[in-house]
Formats: structure tokens, sequence, C-alpha cells
């Protein structure tokens, strides 16, 4: 591996060598794989990062369609589901992480150091953490771990994703136990109440007409609070209360696509079909391979 990320710098000097090995020539098209090397795939994890920031962010959410992925993007963040296409990924990834009225679990990105590193061909993996203020949680500010995989083209957008946020159960129970120190039972009534009311303030003002999911307000706080369990850590893409809290973010970007994620169905997001053998063995990511060519 150390090889190859050497020879991949290397590679105009290599070229010119006689007899020295051709390595195939990256085409500007998105399928291809393209050979940045080390230092200028530390340098697309960074930009990836600059954007991520708040306000960075509501920058790249308010161009709609962000340039940093492809248009056929691939991403998927553990514990939630897989989100595919370029306007999705903005909404996702760009759009939920600024400041918003809802009462939520997610907070805002305003630094992060990289800690661990490697990277090879148009792949790199990270270890970043995070800091954020999670304005529903009395603004505290917590740092976060998120290890990342991510592939680029040779337009320098990202086509796949795959993330992980490290010891996620640890800070949501942290950030819930904070509601009501010293009593679990009562804190997880609160963040209950407190994000079921968002979750059905939220569809008033946003899911009327055919994107309506609910017959009333009270219909929908019996559902949330009474029908579905409040959810584990790993149960933010299941039918459960956190994840439609998550989706409640989405509603105002384009509220006939994020509706059903909040309603009694889930739309695809928020629902139990998948099981864990499917979640570890899906296979979900075409645009480009995870492992670097052997040469
Ligand atoms: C690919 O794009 C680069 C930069 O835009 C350009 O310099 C190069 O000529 C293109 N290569 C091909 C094969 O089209
Ligand atoms: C964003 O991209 C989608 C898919 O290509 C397209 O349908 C939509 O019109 C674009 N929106 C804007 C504002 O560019
Ligand atoms: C993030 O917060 C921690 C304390 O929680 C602090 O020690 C650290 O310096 C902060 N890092 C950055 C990059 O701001
Ligand atoms: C939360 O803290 C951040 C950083 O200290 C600050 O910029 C922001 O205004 C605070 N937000 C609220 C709602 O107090
Ligand atoms: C914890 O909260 C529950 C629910 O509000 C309450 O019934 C219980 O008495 C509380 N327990 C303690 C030890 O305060
Ligand atoms: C929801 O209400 C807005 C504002 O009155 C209206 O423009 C929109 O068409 C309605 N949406 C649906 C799906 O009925």
């Amino acid at each position: 591996m150390k090889l190859l990320s050497i020879l991949s710098i290397g590679v105009a000097t290599v070229a010119a060598v006689p007899n020295a090995p051709v390595l195939p020539r990256a085409s500007n098209s998105s399928n291809a794989t393209p050979n940045f090397g080390y230092a200028k795939l530390y340098r697309l994890q960074e930009a990836f990062y600059e954007k991520f920031m708040y306000p960075n962010n509501a920058k790249e959410a308010a161009s709609i369609n962000s340039t940093a992925f492809s248009e056929d993007v691939l991403g998927r963040v553990s514990d939630t589901r897989d989100f595919v296409g370029r306007e999705l990924n903005t909404e996702y990834i760009f759009g939920l992480f600024i400041p918003t009225d809802s009462i939520s679990i997610i907070g805002q990105p305003y630094s992060y150091e990289i800690m661990q590193f490697t990277a090879n061909q148009n792949i790199a993996s990270a270890s970043t953490r995070v800091n954020f203020t999670f304005p529903s949680f009395g603004n505290i500010s917590l740092p976060v771990t998120i290890d990342t995989w991510i592939t680029w083209n040779e337009a320098e957008e990202i086509t796949q994703y795959d993330v992980t946020f490290r010891w996620f159960a640890y800070l949501l129970q942290t950030l819930l136990l904070g509601l009501a120190p010293g009593n679990s039972t009562l804190a997880m009534e609160r963040a209950t109440m407190a994000l079921a009311s968002s979750v059905c303030n939220a569809h008033t003002s946003y899911c009327n007409g055919t994107n309506a999911q609910y017959e009333s307000r009270d219909d929908c706080m019996q559902f949330l609070t009474q029908e579905i369990r409040f959810g584990q850590a790993f149960e933010l893409g299941m039918n459960t209360l956190g994840c439609r809290s998550i989706h409640e973010i989405m509603l105002k970007y384009r509220p006939d696509v994020h509706c059903p994620h909040i309603g009694k169905s889930g739309g695809g997001m928020c629902d139990d079909t998948m099981g864990y053998v499917e979640k570890v063995t899906e296979n979900f990511f075409k645009n480009s391979p995870w492992v670097p060519t052997m040469q």
C-alpha cells in the first residue's frame, strides 16, 4: 500500500523512464478511477471538512446541488440509511447541520482536526475529531469522532462516502441524560415530548395538502409518543421517533420528498424493513472500488 502511494505521487517521473510500467491513463468520465496521490487526497479531505463547518455548510446547502458531490454520489451514514444523488446528499450532509427552529439531537460543527489519515489512488480513510455545539441541549459543545471512507472522481467530486459516527451511542446518551441528570426515566420522557412536539409542529408547518402524513397534531403526537419507540442509537434509520426527528430538519428543503419520512410509513427511511444481516451485507457502493488496484 505504501509503495503504491509513492508510485502515484511519482507517476509523471516514472512514466518518463524507458521500460517503466505504464499506468492506465484516467479519462474524465465520472466512473474513471483517478490516481491523485497522497498529498492531493489529504487536501481533498480537508476541503470537504472546510465545507462541512458551519457556516460554510449553509452556503453549500443554499446551492441545492453542491459540487462537493458528483451527480450520482452514493452515501451511507452509520445508524441511518443510504443517500443517493447530489441533491439529497447536499441536504443531508450540508443542510442538516445548520441552525434550525427544531428541537433536535443534531448540532453544528465549528472546528475539526484530522487525527488519522491514509490514502491511495482516489480513496481516503480518515478519523476526524469535529467539535459541535448542540443548541437543543443548552448549546453544549462536544467533540465527535467521525470516521470516513471517501472516493473522488477526476473532477474532484465525492462519488461515494461511508461514514461512521464513532461512539455515537455514548454521545446520544450524554446528550439525553443531560436533560435530567441522575434520572434517565425523566430524561427520556423529556426527550420524547420535546422531539415529538417539534416533529409535529414541523409537520403542521411544512406537510400540507397531499404531503400531509397525520390527520391532526394530536394524531401526530399520539403516534410518535405512544405507537412507536424512541429508538436506540443504532435505530436512526428505523421505525422510531429518533429517525423522524432527524428527517424533520429536511422538511423545509423539499416537503414532497421528506414529509413521508416523518409519517407513519417512514417513507423508506424510517421503517423496520432492514434486518441486521441485510444492513451488514448490503451491496450499495457501485461508483468506484474501495480497494485500490494492485499494481
Ligand atoms: C481531463 O481534464 C483535464 C482538466 O480539466 C484536462 O486538462 C485533460 O485534458 C482532460 N483529459 C481528457 C482525456 O479529456
Ligand atoms: C439539482 O439537481 C437535480 C438533479 O439533477 C435537478 O433535478 C434539479 O433541478 C437541480 N436543482 C437546482 C436548483 O439546480
Ligand atoms: C474541541 O474541543 C475540545 C474540548 O472539548 C478542545 O480541547 C479542542 O481544542 C477543540 N478542538 C478544536 C479543533 O477546536
Ligand atoms: C452556541 O454556541 C456557539 C459557539 O459558542 C455560538 O456561536 C452560538 O451563537 C450559540 N448558539 C446559541 C443558540 O446560543
Ligand atoms: C425519575 O423520574 C420519574 C418520571 O418523572 C419519576 O417518577 C421518578 O420519581 C424519578 N425518580 C427519582 C429518583 O427522582
Ligand atoms: C401547501 O401550502 C402552500 C402555501 O399555502 C401551497 O403553496 C402548497 O401548494 C401547499 N402544498 C400542497 C402539497 O398542497
